[in-house]
């Protein structure tokens, strides 16, 4: 969908929408087309009782006197309360009614929507940004797709604000991109997407200037990470370790990290997952997909931060040379784990990609991303990720800016009383910790490969994949956390 900006007029061809606040249905250039219409708006507007609350769509086929083939009043509620959301939901719902009438060149009057808090050039923007997340598709492997598809090929976004929407849009564009690599990850089955051929995709980040590396396994032999190759040990596909690297500050200013769990396809191994949904187990690399869908974002918008990437990229299969419960590897940090479940996968894949990072890197703080338990799904359903944290500090940016995203995250509780339960009667920790407290007890575990750096886990088993769908998101693998993330950097680590 090409996505332009201009002044506002009304002689558009295609579909006309307008976005208005509450109690303002009929003010602005809806007052025009009311004019125009001989006030068939009006009469359409009160026959509909339309208000113009928030997610309210006011649609008119072939209005009196307009050319439009379609006039949409799309509501986002009261001016005093204007939201980032609000706007991005209209643009995304615009684009939902658009495709389903076929509609593929359309024009929105954004000068409606704005406020005190919200100028006109960043309500548009927004509006744009909401449209653009909603025409994602992944229809790649639809072999009958071409002409019936109602794909949106063109949206005029007006303002007389045009310049500024245009430079915002600018940057909330590439986020875009972004987010859309990282949907696009998820979305890809596993038969196409292997440890390999992820890397290959992170790989491409080096064309926006992000310094790449990746490690096979051999390598990582060496870096002595038994806890990351003993997941991978029973796929044929080989494990790897990619570091993504961002410098846009300094070179002495300290990173930023991401650290993503990338299982490629979690079968569960020999403590093998039960058939019935294991299908949506091929986006349990949502984690590292989030973290390269982050570095695409803030690569391209060149952020003024120096940030690194590491996903811990493989493949949990059953076969003769899997590993068993019971086994006991050594971690790079030199910590051994007996393995009592092997469908607790993404905690021994973390394990050496958090030690490995704040060994090397020394950064500010580590953010790591997983889809790492079902239990945090029992815990927060889909609404919230799991925000686990030795960091208060960190722990408060992370919901602030979840909130003023619309990707949000719930603080839960740690402590020793945790962690104990995953001492080990043989190694130096297990695992698992049992069914309580299961969300818990792995971030625990990932806490013990930490070594003090402020850090905090984000479980989003719940929220990267086969989450609700909505007006901006539409796609089973979402693209989760890579607004909110890139929000924590230019909110507190840039500039
Ligand atoms: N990848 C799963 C968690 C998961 C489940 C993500 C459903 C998304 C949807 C993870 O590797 C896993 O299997 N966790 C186990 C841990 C248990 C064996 C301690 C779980 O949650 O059951
Ligand atoms: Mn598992
Ligand atoms: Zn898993």
């Amino acid at each position: 969908m090409n996505i332009s900006f201009a002044d506002v007029s009304l002689a558009k061809a295609g579909a006309l929408a307008l976005v208005v606040t509450e109690g303002n249905a009929l003010s602005g250039a809806a007052a025009d087309l009311d004019r125009k219409s001989g006030g068939a708006l009006k009469r359409a507007v009160k026959a509909a009782d339309f208000t113009g609350k928030a997610g309210s769509v006011l649609e008119i086929v072939a209005l009196h006197g307009v050319a439009a083939s379609r006039v949409y009043l799309i509501g986002v509620g009261k001016t005093g309360e204007l939201s980032i959301s609000a706007l991005e939901n209209a643009g995304g719902e615009l684009v939902g009614r658009l495709q389903k009438a076929k509609e593929a060149t359309a024009a929105v009057i954004a000068d409606g929507a704005h406020s005190a808090k919200i100028d006109a050039g960043e309500a548009a923007a927004r509006i744009a940004f909401g449209a653009k997340l909603r025409s994602y598709r992944f229809d790649k492997y639809k072999t009958k797709k071409k002409d019936d598809n109602g794909a949106v090929k063109s949206l005029a976004v007006m303002t007389k604000a045009f310049a500024a929407a245009r430079k915002s849009y600018g940057t909330l564009g590439k986020i875009a991109d972004g987010i859309f690599l990282t949907r696009d990850l998820v979305n890809e089955p596993a038969n196409i997407l292997s440890p390999v051929e992820f890397a290959k995709r992170a790989r491409a980040l080096t064309k926006l200037g992000v310094k790449v590396e990746v490690l096979g396994e051999a390598q990582m032999k060496k870096l002595g990470m038994g806890s990351l190759l003993g997941v991978g040990q029973g796929s044929v596909r080989e494990s790897q370790l990619v570091i993504m690297r961002w410098n846009g500050a300094k070179a002495t200013e300290k990173p930023v990290a991401f650290v993503g769990k990338g299982v490629c396809f979690d079968t569960g191994g020999i403590s093998l997952k039960p058939p019935a949904g294991m299908e949506d187990m091929k986006g349990d690399m949502g984690g590292a997909a989030c973290v390269t869908g982050l570095l695409h974002a803030l690569a391209a918008r060149k952020a003024k931060v120096n940030a690194v990437g590491v996903i811990g990229v493989v493949e949990n299969m059953p076969d003769g040379n899997a590993q068993r419960p019971g086994d006991i590897v050594t971690s790079m940090s030199g910590q051994t784990i007996e393995v009592i479940n092997t469908d607790a996968e993404g905690r021994l894949v973390l394990a050496d990609a958090l030690w490995y990072t704040q060994n090397r890197f020394k950064p500010k703080f580590m953010v790591d991303l997983a889809t790492l338990t079902g239990a945090i799904m029992i815990a927060l359903g889909k609404e919230y990720a799991g925000l686990f944290s030795n960091d208060d500090k960190l722990s408060t940016q992370l919901a602030e800016v979840g909130e003023a995203e619309g990707e949000k995250v719930w603080r839960m509780p740690m402590g020793p009383a945790f962690d104990k339960m995953i001492d080990s009667r043989f190694a130096d920790m297990k695992n698992t910790g049992g069914r309580d407290g299961g969300s818990i007890t792995a971030a625990q575990f990932l806490q013990r490969f930490v070594n003090n750096t402020p850090w905090a886990h984000l479980d989003i088993a719940g929220t990267a994949m086969a989450s609700p769908q909505t007006a901006t998101n539409q796609s089973w693998g979402s693209g989760w956390g890579v607004r909110l993330l890139n929000r924590l950097v230019t909110d507190y680590y840039e500039g």
